[in-house]
């Protein structure tokens, strides 16, 4: 199963599948809208906010997603897994400027 994937920043749309973290599923499809670091949620450059969608997540490092931050939403794209289509918003450090 592919979920859809919109980052509201970029305009850009990408498929992920089941099992597939976003942000890797993103680099495959070769899109950048959201940062790509380590991928393995140590640096933090990926932060995103799901704006909609249901996702389920690995352990984040409390030094870039604080668990007030977590309720809220916000997440490290290289450690959630879709489980519907999601709009996201991206917060990370690089993002492209308008
Ligand atoms: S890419 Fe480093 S925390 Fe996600």
């Amino acid at each position: 199963m592919t979920f859809k994937v919109l980052i509201e920043n970029t305009d850009e749309v990408f498929g992920c599948s089941e099992g597939q973290h976003i942000l890797s599923a993103m680099a495959k499809m070769g899109k950048k809208g959201i940062p790509s670091g380590c991928h393995g949620g140590g640096c933090g450059v990926c932060k995103v906010k799901i704006n909609q969608g249901a996702f389920s997540s690995k352990k984040m490092s409390r030094a870039h997603v604080s668990a007030d931050e977590e309720k809220a939403g916000y997440a490290l794209a290289c450690r959630i897994f879709p489980e519907t289509d999601i709009t996201l918003h991206v917060i990370g450090k690089l993002q492209k400027r308008f």
